[in-house]
């Protein structure tokens, strides 16, 4: 395939890469990505999402990564995003909130408006907002969304799409998701195998990690999503940032 061209990508472009690249191995769908477009990132949460950075190191190409700092995230994760940012040499840019939309937030309602009227406002502001702030500048992104993350929401999604939820206009924005096929079980060989650096509270019982007021650790035998957001359905355990997930495979209507 000849370098895709942000500005002239079709849906059949992508359906037929997906089709391509559905059984290929993270390294190989990373290393596309990272070859086919120089404005790309990869979205790094703190969490078991460090083997897409490892991965993309060992590629040797150039790779941009940013965190969205909610300004609620766990003492362990900051101290992580540090030790990354260090351990591989790369700038990690961290984007914050609009500092107006908080406070107005916070004054309205408190600093813990989503146990009583659920996640998706706050999440709006202090996520999804900032999110959709820093990916206007991008022309594609990484993530390290996995089906087994949520069967409710993540079971169908492929290795890249394009992002209907963050495109601006005619402006289509790419997404790749190389870890979709991928288990926690494999996630966590890679990191034992490569020594990769981890976040401490995977020691505490931790396995999926946002914001220390909306996660907890779990129990033997739960589903890492449980111990996100626990106070509400299954189906609603997201929180803007993959807005397409709910939609026909690419991202399509
Ligand atoms: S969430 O939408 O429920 O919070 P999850 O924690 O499962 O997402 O992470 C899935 C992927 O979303 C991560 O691998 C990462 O690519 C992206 N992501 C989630 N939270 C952040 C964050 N705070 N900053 C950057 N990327 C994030
Ligand atoms: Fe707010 Fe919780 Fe969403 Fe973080 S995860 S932005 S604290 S509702």
């Amino acid at each position: 395939m000849s370098e895709l061209k942000a500005s002239c990508i079709t849906e059949l472009d992508i359906n037929n890469l997906e089709l391509e690249y559905r059984a290929k191995s993270p390294q190989d769908i990373l290393k596309f990505a990272l070859e086919q477009f120089d404005n790309i990132a990869i979205s790094f949460s703190g969490a078991e999402d460090i083997v897409l950075i490892d991965m993309a190191s060992r590629i040797g190409k150039n790779f941009q990564v940013f965190s969205i700092d909610t300004g609620r995230l766990h003492p362990e994760t900051y101290q992580f995003l540090d030790k990354v940012r260090k351990h591989y040499c790369i700038k990690l840019d961290v984007v914050f909130p609009e500092p107006t939309e908080v406070e107005s937030l916070v004054r309205e309602k408190g600093l813990f408006s989503f146990y009583e009227d659920n996640h998706k406002e706050c999440c709006g502001i202090r996520k999804v907002r900032p999110l959709r702030r820093q990916l206007s500048t991008l022309n594609a992104w990484i993530t390290g969304q996995r089906h087994d993350q949520n069967p409710s929401t993540r079971a169908n999604i492929p290795v890249i799409q394009i992002d209907t939820a963050f495109s601006i206009g005619d402006r289509t924005l790419i997404k790749f998701n190389p870890l979709a096929n991928w288990s926690s079980v494999q996630v966590w060989q890679y990191i034992q195998s490569y020594n990769v650096p981890y976040n401490q509270l995977h020691t505490k019982g931790f396995i999926s990690i946002g914001c220390e007021p909306c996660t907890r650790a779990i129990l033997p035998n739960q589903h890492e999503r449980q111990g996100r957001w626990w106070w509400e359905d299954a189906s609603e355990k997201e929180c803007g940032f993959h807005g397409n997930n709910n939609m026909s495979q690419n991202g399509f209507h």
